[in-house]
């Protein structure tokens, strides 16, 4: 597995590729691995000749109020995983590397950053796509890959994509969980032992709505939300962010419920802002 630091590098190696006929997926990632990672690794390689993942915390999507410095990280762990799943090459640049001192260039993605996330996390979604598009031009992968967990980032990537005329397959892979249903995230690492009995409350709520929509028959969307309310907030330590119904494919918010129907939620644990979804 090579590891590469420097554009130049990256540029060196997609040419020699390219020269063999090889088709190049990547796999975009802030490292801290875990099995969600690992999914998109195996189901990169699927696609491509060669799978290369980036892993750079990327700081212009991080507001100053956010966990930028204490994100975790082990990079030593992160390439010997990727080592064990047949990654190719990794691709680990400094701050400096990605971006120039007087970088001042930014991809927007409208409509669909206006709401979830975006609401909460102003610039995030400038942030991501800025640093993917990047990725792309650099790397000019075939295929890329994905995970829903992060449902809007997938939305806005497709979007950029379909948009700027990008010439990359967007692949998107279901949530990995743990044995009680939380999402697997980096970020669960903050989690305190109470706080983690806790975060089971997202998968919980998400459950709940596939009951009320499928097996109840729930036609109101206020009414769903107020459900998965109430059982978010029976657990301790927990405050919501968002309760989202709507449109998986432009994310527009919906009064009825009409399938298929994106739930998607934001909870605060303690500290720790986590993210999980549904399509029912
Ligand atoms: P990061 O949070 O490291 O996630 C990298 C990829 O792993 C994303 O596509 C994300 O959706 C996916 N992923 C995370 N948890 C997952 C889970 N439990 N199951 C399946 N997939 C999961 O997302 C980012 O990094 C950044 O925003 C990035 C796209 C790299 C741009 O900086």
């Amino acid at each position: 597995m090579k590891l590469l630091q420097s554009k130049k590098a990256v540029r060196q190696q997609v040419l020699k590729w390219r020269k063999a006929s090889e088709t190049i997926g990547l796999v975009p990632t802030m490292g801290y691995f875990h099995q969600g990672h690992l999914s998109l690794m195996d189901e990169c390689r699927r696609h491509a000749h060669r799978v290369m993942v980036s892993i750079f915390v990327n700081p212009t999507q991080f507001s100053p109020n956010e966990d930028l410095e204490s994100y975790p990280r082990d990079i030593e762990r992160d390439l010997e995983l990727a080592r064990e799943h047949g990654v190719d090459a990794v691709f680990l640049p400094d701050d400096n590397e990605m971006y120039d001192p007087d970088h001042c260039t930014w991809v927007i993605v409208d409509n669909l950053t206006k709401g979830l996330c975006g609401r909460s996390r102003p610039g995030h979604f400038r942030g991501v796509a800025t640093v993917v598009a990047k990725l792309f031009n650099l790397i000019q992968p075939d295929a890329a890959v994905f995970g829903q967990k992060d449902f809007q980032q997938l939305q806005v990537i497709r979007r950029m994509v379909a948009d700027l005329d990008f010439a990359v397959k967007i692949i998107g892979c279901p949530i990995v969980r743990e044995a009680d249903g939380l999402a697997m995230s980096s970020r669960n690492a903050y989690l305190s032992k109470e706080e983690r009995r806790s975060a089971v409350c997202l998968f919980q709520a998400l459950c709940l709505a596939s009951r009320l929509v499928k097996e109840d028959g729930a036609t109101s969307c206020a009414q769903v939300k107020a459900a998965l309310k109430e059982r978010i907030e029976s657990f301790p330590f927990t405050r919501i962010d968002y309760i989202f119904t709507g449109d998986p494919e432009n994310l527009m918010p919906l009064e009825e419920v009409k399938r298929p129907l994106l739930v998607a939620l934001a909870v605060f644990v303690g500290s720790t802002r986590l993210i999980d979804n549904i399509i029912i």
